[in-house]
């Protein structure tokens, strides 16, 4: 890890373990210019990558034709109007309406350690000491001396990763107001190899699937306006080889730590060079900017690999681990929950969750969460959001009475929260209509019946937080599952000024931040759940929040397989929450075998999501066996290195995936035969990521028993190269998990 300036060359150089990313001065006027990003090179002189003296019309040489140099150059610090007219970074309105930027160098500083962004989710540093020994910053001021605008560019290092984290602080020097309608946090030009893009795209049910398309000339994106990340698409793009695979290929991974409104684009200019723009969607967006005030844009985690997919991936889950996720749950195993939605929708009352959890318990189910439905007079999804206390015609003795039932059992209690959301037909609503997002005039468009709450409200911020602090303080609660059901839609705030509305969207996501940051700190020990209709705001900021993220309501083990793939593409196996559920799958009305559906979701934090007590006797007595499994295997998916071989989605056939430790003493792979396939015998399977040199024992646990049969001794090179066979079994839908350790 190095950060330099090299002064006579007028370079940054960023060196993490394997790559550089270097940035360039270039010119008398200061301009910042993007030069390399790439695997690691030395500190040789490559100002030369600039080419401002190359281009005829550099505006040494040639200052008549400023505009078609600033059209061409390879930016790092792009502004608005002013002959680059590929996409800016940044905004700015002035007060006399005009919206030119332009941005030059004005000084550096080169430190040990990483800033926190006030009020934002980002990665930190790992050293609990001092919080500099492992990381190292560099922050570029760029300068409007008209605007008199300082744009601080801050990219931080850790000292174990290849990420490069990069956020922005827009910050007005002068005397009079600024309007910020735009601010991208990252936004650079390279050169273009025939490179493709790489989303995440989705839908309710159905999230994060990977797709590749081709870049072509003009602007192509993904985003969200809806207020929420999304499930539409996902806060990443990677700019990626041609066909590449899990090991070969070059990848730009660009990953927001944002949770709202976003936009990842790329764009193919004239030269064929791309820009890569990556920030809060300016749409809907602008912030006022009085004399002092300051912007902070949330950051974006960038990671290069010359060697796949893979690199991609392992370097995401490491950093996020070790630099995102602050729970104190994020290497442990999580008590084996049983969630009551599948089994009992609303209609439940405690007798009912009783005996669901004796039944669970008896299973070796370690939690019961009571989900929605168990506040005011919700009944069904028409009514009460908002009214945090507790329906005592369903639960009569209330919340302290359920819990110390399941205390008695031995199982620990889990509640569900839809904290930014209120019904019309609540009390809140009744005693605060104005505390809903809304513009004054126009009727609001409902959504499942509900409305937001408006978050940039501080007094909304405090109410909410009491009401739900006081439900946690009051009964023996281990586990929040927050929910969070709609977009945004008529952005109108009571509480702040004319000109500050465009706020709204980000302050708003500002405020569910603060809500979340008081309720970890209050309840330290509490195991916190994010869910949006699934996993609509399953994103990098929220698991600054909660370890764990619920993925998806499609519980169906096989649609499961795409929706956890392109997951984990990004997120370590430990944020994904993954449950066993009833069949016919409740979304789908497909039927997959009880094993397999366990099999799925031990890739993920595991539970159930049934009615345990309607269950078959055959599928009751796997449970033991499900949860044996899930306690022997769970360190192993907590801490290892994830490595996707197949891909239903790809091969319409089968998935096979696989955990190895770090040490590369054990690993689990999972392989799922989706549909069987006529004349055909046994599958060829290799399997990477363990010693070469080692000779490893390779065992098929049965996928119906859980027995595990012996069946290769093998070295790792022989597993990575030439694989094992595994015999095809009778149906569809069927899997098995080869467990695999040092012989
Ligand atoms: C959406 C979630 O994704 C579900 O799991 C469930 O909690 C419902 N909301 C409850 O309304």
């Amino acid at each position: 890890m190095n950060i330099q300036f090299l002064s006579k060359e007028r370079l940054f150089k960023i060196d993490t373990i394997h790559c550089s990313y270097v940035m360039a001065i270039a010119d008398k006027e200061g301009f910042l210019g993007h030069v390399y990003y790439g695997p690691g090179i030395h500190d040789d002189d490559i100002s030369y990558f600039t080419r401002v003296s190359e281009y005829p019309f550099s505006p040494e040489k040639l200052a008549r034709e400023r505009c078609a140099f600033l059209d061409t150059f390879m930016h790092e610090a792009p502004g608005n109007q002013n002959g680059d007219f590929r996409e800016s970074s940044i905004v700015i309105t002035d007060e006399e309406n005009h919206e030119e930027v332009s941005l030059f160098y004005k000084e550096h500083k080169i430190y040990a350690g990483k800033p926190a962004l006030k009020g934002l989710p980002a990665t930190f540093s790992s050293d609990k000491k001092s919080g500099t020994n492992d990381c190292m910053t560099l922050e570029i001021t760029m300068n409007d001396p008209i605007l008199e605008l300082d744009v601080i560019y801050v990219y931080s290092i850790f000292a174990d990763s290849d990420a490069i984290m990069k956020s922005v602080r827009v910050i007005n020097r002068g005397s009079k107001k600024l309007i910020l309608n735009k601010i991208m946090s990252v936004t650079f030009d390279m050169p273009d190899k025939d490179y493709q893009m790489l989303t995440l795209h989705g839908s309710w049910a159905r999230e994060r699937r990977m797709e590749y398309r081709t870049i072509g000339h003009g602007k192509q994106s993904v985003g969200s306006i809806c207020g929420k990340s999304s499930a539409a698409e996902h806060p990443f793009i990677g700019i990626t080889s041609p066909n590449i695979t899990q090991t070969e290929g070059e990848i730009y991974g660009f990953h927001f730590v944002y949770s709202g409104n976003f936009l990842a684009q790329v764009e193919k200019n004239q030269q064929d060079h791309l820009r890569v723009a990556v920030g809060i969607h300016p749409e809907n967006f602008s912030f006022v900017l009085n004399p002092s005030d300051e912007f902070i844009a949330p950051e974006v985690v960038m990671v290069y690999s010359a060697s796949g997919l893979r690199s991609m991936t392992h370097i995401l889950h490491d950093l996020y681990r070790t630099h995102l996720i602050r729970s104190p749950f994020k290497d442990c195993k999580r008590p084996v929950l049983i969630n009551n939605w599948e089994a009992t929708y609303f209609d439940f009352n405690t007798d009912k969750l009783l005996s669901i959890a004796k039944e669970a318990k008896n299973a070796g189910i370690e939690m019961l969460v009571m989900d929605d439905g168990w506040f005011g007079k919700r009944n069904d999804d028409n009514t009460s959001l908002g009214d945090w206390f507790v329906n005592e015609e369903k639960l009569p003795g209330g919340l302290s009475y359920l819990s110390e039932k399941l205390d008695e059992m031995g199982m620990k209690f889990g509640i569900w929260f839809e904290p930014e959301m209120v019904c019309k037909e609540s009390e809140l609503y009744r005693n605060h209509p104005g505390w809903m997002i809304h513009i004054p005039g126009r009727e609001p468009a409902p959504s499942r019946n509900q409305y937001v709450l408006d978050m940039s409200n501080p007094a909304v911020v405090d109410y909410v937080y009491e009401m739900v602090a006081d439900i946690l303080r009051n009964a023996k609660i281990s586990y929040v599952k927050w929910d969070m059901n709609r977009s945004l839609t008529d952005l109108g705030s009571t509480y702040l000024s004319r000109e500050s509305q465009g706020e709204l969207t980000h302050r708003y996501m500002l405020g569910v931040y603060e809500l979340q940051e008081r309720l970890i700190t209050e309840f330290p020990e509490l195991l916190l759940e994010n869910c949006s209709s699934g996993g609509a705001r399953f994103d990098p900021g929220m698991l600054y929040y909660s370890p764990q993220i619920w993925c998806s309501d499609d519980t169906d083990a096989i649609e499961r397989l795409a929706i956890q793939e392109g997951t984990a593409l990004l997120f370590p196996l430990s944020t994904m929450g993954a449950h066993v559920s009833d069949c016919p799958n409740h979304v789908l009305g497909r039927t997959v075998p009880f094993a397999t559906r366990g099999h799925v979701a031990l890739a993920g934090t595991f539970g159930y999501e049934l009615d345990v007590t309607k269950i078959t006797k055959k599928e009751y007595d796997l449970i033991p066996k499900q949860i044996a499994q899930y306690h022997k295997y769970n360190e192993l998916i907590v801490s290892g290195d994830y490595y996707r071989v197949a891909s239903y989605r790809e091969n319409h056939l089968f998935d096979f995936y696989g955990v190895v430790s770090k040490e590369k003493d054990k690993a689990l792979y999972t392989y799922v035969q989706v549909l069987n396939r006529p004349n055909y015998k046994s599958r060829m399977l290799q399997i990477p990521g363990l010693d070469v040199n080692t000779k490893y024992q390779v065992r098929i646990v049965d996928w119906e028993t859980g027995n595990e049969i012996p069946t290769f001794v093998l070295h790792g090179d022989t597993l990575k190269n030439a694989g094992i066979t595994l015999e095809a079994a009778k149906g569809d839908f069927v899997s098995c998990l080869i467990e695999i350790t040092k012989a």
